[in-house]
């Protein structure tokens, strides 16, 4: 059997309820939630339940919530969550955390790109896009390093710290896609 959700070293899976604990967690780190967003106000258990639940649910639209799991060791160790999926024009961002403890291990890099082939090869899509705060220097070499093109930057449109940043704009083709992961565009 291949799972074509399954890399080298990720699985993504869906949310299901039981993980709400973990992601009821996850939202206390605050340097996490302001490098995705903001810095978050505390939610409460009955609310992160509630999204669990709801989550677990497949979406009527294409942003779709994963978990994403170590293979190693089975572990969940991130989420990344497809947004702004659009089927006319053929293009979705996504946003994405990997837990401290489990960063620099090549998950994020394998997630984005099993999302990536995905929507390129299974809904059609022909474009992804990834915006970036402008002080997040990790995310920003991920995408440098993934491949993405920076295609300008939006200015002072994250408030967090006390300080404006700039929303740096990535993107990447289909076509770029096909050309820079052959391996992945070809395998079935
Ligand atoms: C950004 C983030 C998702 C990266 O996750 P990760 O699983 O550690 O990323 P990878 O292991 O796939 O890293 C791939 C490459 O990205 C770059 N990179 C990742 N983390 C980096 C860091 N802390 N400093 C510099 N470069 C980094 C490196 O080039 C790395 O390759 P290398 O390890 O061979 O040098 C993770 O740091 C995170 O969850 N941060 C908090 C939330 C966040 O910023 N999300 C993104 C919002 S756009």
């Amino acid at each position: 059997m291949t799972n074509r959700w399954q890399g080298r070293v990720v699985r993504l899976r869906a949310v299901d309820p039981e993980d709400w604990e973990a992601h009821y967690h996850w939202d206390q780190d605050s340097e996490m939630s302001g490098r995705l967003d903001f810095v978050w106000p505390p939610t409460s258990r009955a609310r992160a339940r509630r999204w669990a639940e709801e989550t677990s649910r497949q979406p009527d639209d294409d942003n779709l919530a994963l978990e994403i799991e170590a293979l190693e060791s089975g572990a969940l160790v991130g989420h990344i969550g497809v947004h702004d999926s659009d089927r006319r024009i053929g293009s979705f961002s996504y946003g994405l955390a990997v837990l401290p403890e489990h960063q620099r291990r090549g998950y994020a890099s394998e997630a984005i790109l099993l999302v990536a082939r995905y929507f390129f090869q299974e809904l059609r899509y022909q474009k992804v896009n990834a915006q970036v705060h402008s002080d997040n220097t990790p995310s920003l070499a991920l995408h440098e390093k993934l491949g993405f093109a920076r295609e300008g930057a939006l200015r002072r449109m994250v408030y967090t710290g006390g300080q404006f940043y700039d929303l740096m704009c990535f993107g990447m083709t289909a076509e770029e896609f096909a050309a820079r992961y052959p391996e992945l565009a070809s395998a079935r």
